[in-house]
């Protein structure tokens, strides 16, 4: 008998029906797992979950006995309860590397697009608004010689810094939970305290992944130490920014602009403020969206599922706590 398997939300089709030739794979999309009685009853026999998005918390555990491995299609992993997985022996895997520089491409794209307004400029010409003289206030802000502070100085963060010094003459700040030798070395890149970067930053990125720590990192206060000409940009997850603070921060003058792929509910709703503001850009998060990553981030995904299921170490697993304990 093939081994049940739940793909949720994303995997790419060439690797779903991959998958779905040597297992029993149930696709589930737009439902609410929480609910939804194919999705839960297919659960309770299943050993390995592949997917983008679902929140495996103590309560979707409990209805899983036979669940063996658990494979993000993604490399943020906030929708996973680690510590509950590793309890039960369940393994957990991302699907870091293969996405590095096409976030990094993403994000600075944003980052280039909200400094010199290209969407507002954009709707400008194709709605025949140009028909005169360009007038200051179409005017952008200049990105090379600037200085950018990046909040997360993993993979990301450093493909981020590579492009800010090698290919637009930046002056690289960056926070972390340690310091990045390498980044100092290959980008000049400054390491110093959160409130530092933040008061020195032309453009502040935000790139940490979304944990404990990282919750509502950026506030009010975080808001009031950038420089009134700062330009936010958010890759990270929605929940590392309070938002309201940022809408506010934005209204009040207290930053520039802000470059935004993530929000605190996504889909975004309708009626968010951020969606009235001319100097804010969005994203409907896609750092990692192109044909060809997304192809591999599901390849790779479906690597770590099949080697779980089969009891073997997956090439990118989080916890692997769980093979000592076994
Ligand atoms: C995208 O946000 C990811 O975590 O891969």
């Amino acid at each position: 008998m093939k081994k049940k398997v739940i793909a949720y939300g994303r995997v790419e089709k060439p690797v779903l029906e991959d998958l779905q030739r040597k297992y029993d794979v149930k696709f589930f999309k737009g439902i609410n797992p929480k609910i939804d009685e194919a999705f839960l009853e297919h659960l309770k026999e299943s050993e390995g979950i592949i997917g983008l998005d679902l929140e495996v918390d103590k309560k979707l555990l409990a209805q899983a006995p036979m669940l063996k491995i658990v494979s993000n299609v993604s490399v943020g992993y906030n929708n996973l309860d680690i510590e509950e997985l590793t309890k039960r022996k369940v393994m957990a895997t991302n699907t870091p590397g293969v996405l590095t520089d096409t976030v990094a491409d993403t994000i600075f794209g944003l980052l280039i697009a909200t400094a010199r307004r290209i969407p507002e400029l954009d709707y400008f010409v194709k709605s025949r608004k140009w028909n005169g003289e360009l007038e200051p206030k179409h005017y952008g802000i200049d990105v090379h010689h600037k200085t950018v502070g990046i909040i997360g100085m993993g993979r990301i963060g450093q493909a981020i810094a590579q492009r800010a010094h090698h290919g637009f003459n930046m002056n690289v700040l960056y926070h972390s939970r340690s310091k990045k030798p390498e980044a100092e070395k290959n980008f000049s890149a400054t390491y110093c305290s959160l409130n530092e970067l933040l008061t020195n930053s032309d453009y502040v990125v935000l790139i940490t992944p979304l944990t404990a720590q990282t919750r509502g990192l950026i506030g009010k206060r975080e808001f009031q130490l950038m420089k009134q000409s700062a330009i936010f940009i958010n890759g990270s997850r929605g929940d590392t920014v309070i938002e309201k603070d940022l809408i506010e921060a934005l209204q009040t003058q207290e930053i520039a602009a802000a470059g935004l792929d993530v929000f605190q509910q996504e889909p975004v709703a309708f009626d968010n403020p951020l969606l009235e503001m001319k100097n804010v850009v969005t994203l409907p998060h896609v750092g990692s969206s192109t044909h060809e990553t997304e192809l591999k981030m599901s390849q790779l995904a479906a690597k770590n599922l099949e080697a779980g299921l089969n009891g073997n170490i997956p090439p990118t697993l989080i916890n692997p706590i769980v093979l000592k304990r076994n």
